[in-house]
């Protein structure tokens, strides 16, 4: 880590594979993550995000290729890189019969810091989490959203370069999710911390600086949450349909190419060929394409 040039990765993986008995989990995956970016892994469960991120965090070796994270390969030393990253797994890894402020001193236990040290920045994480008040509840009493935020507390604790959030926001309210954000955001803004993170909210996706889809083990598309719109071969239209079957009749009954056709909150829409024009008889409004809409495109597509 010595070695490190600013300009440097901070993840970096190269045909990344893992393969358990004949079934391929994450099958050649090759991600470059920016220093101080937020790093948005996303695809449905099953996809392989877990075991990709367990060998990026040096728990899991890889059958195939290589991951290097702060400039260190992950299978040759895992327990350096075990403790230069901030690290929270999809399980909640609180204990629920601690008291907030005791998990905080455990785990700044385990990182090595000295007691005087250790004190201070718990009581400095703990306020910036919105958790002092909190500090004497046990951990098993907190709502969802208290837990991820004690969680993420602990995790930050060594002041680690780089933030591995496994679906960090899954069983938390809106808006704990949004204050959740918020100290991401801080974090990767303000102070240069990397945050790789995954998430099935597509409005989370719409957040991060960069984002790969994963489907079946591979990465699918990648790129920011604009070039990823941007580039997209479909356009979206709103159609003026009751259902989505609908739409699809009024479309083929109009030779209309089309690549998907779907109901989203209570629009029918339909993501039409970039380069196809809709014949006049269809009745159709061009609308912005969310993170949604490009996450079914190359979704549904894929699937064939
Ligand atoms: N230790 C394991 N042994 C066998 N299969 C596994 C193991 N871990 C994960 N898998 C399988 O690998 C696939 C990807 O799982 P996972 O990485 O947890 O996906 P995600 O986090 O995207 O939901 C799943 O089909 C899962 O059943
Ligand atoms: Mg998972």
């Amino acid at each position: 880590m010595q070695n490190e040039t600013p300009a440097a990765p901070v993840i970096e993986t190269r045909d990344l594979t893992r393969v358990f008995g004949s079934y391929t989990a994450v099958d050649g995956l090759n991600l470059t993550v920016r220093r101080a970016s937020i790093f948005g892994f996303i695809g449905a469960n099953g996809s392989g995000k877990s075991t990709a991120i367990r060998m990026i965090c040096g728990l899991l070796p890889p059958t195939r290729g290589t991951a290097r994270v702060l400039g260190c390969d992950t299978a040759a030393h895992p327990e350096r890189v075990k403790q230069s990253i901030g690290y929270m797994s999809q399980r909640s890894s609180l204990y629920e019969n601690l008291t907030v402020w005791e998990n905080m001193m455990f785990y700044g236990g385990l990182y090595g810091l000295a007691q005087e040290e250790r004190r201070r920045r718990c009581t400095d994480v703990l306020a910036r989490m919105q958790l002092t008040e909190k500090r004497d509840v046990l951990a098993g009493g907190l709502s969802g959203g208290q837990k991820q935020r004690l969680a993420l507390g602990c995790a930050i604790l060594h002041r680690p370069a780089l933030l591995v959030l496994d679906e960090p926001t899954s069983a938390v309210d809106p808006t704990s999710r949004r204050l959740f954000w918020n100290l991401l955001s801080e974090m990767a803004g303000g102070e240069g911390t990397t945050v790789f993170v995954t998430t099935h909210f597509m409005d989370e996706a719409e957040h991060c600086d960069e984002i790969a889809f994963l489907q079946a083990g591979r990465k699918i598309a990648a790129g920011s949450p604009a070039a990823l719109k941007d580039e997209l071969p479909a356009r979206l239209y709103v159609l003026p349909c009751e259902s989505a079957g609908a739409a699809e009749a009024a479309l083929r009954a109009a030779h209309a190419p089309f690549d998907e056709v779907y109901v989203f909150g209570r629009q029918v829409r339909a993501l039409i060929p970039r380069d196809a024009a809709l014949p006049p008889e269809v009745r159709a409004q061009p609308a912005e394409l969310s993170m949604e809409d490009v996450f079914i495109y190359y979704d549904r597509r894929r699937r064939g």
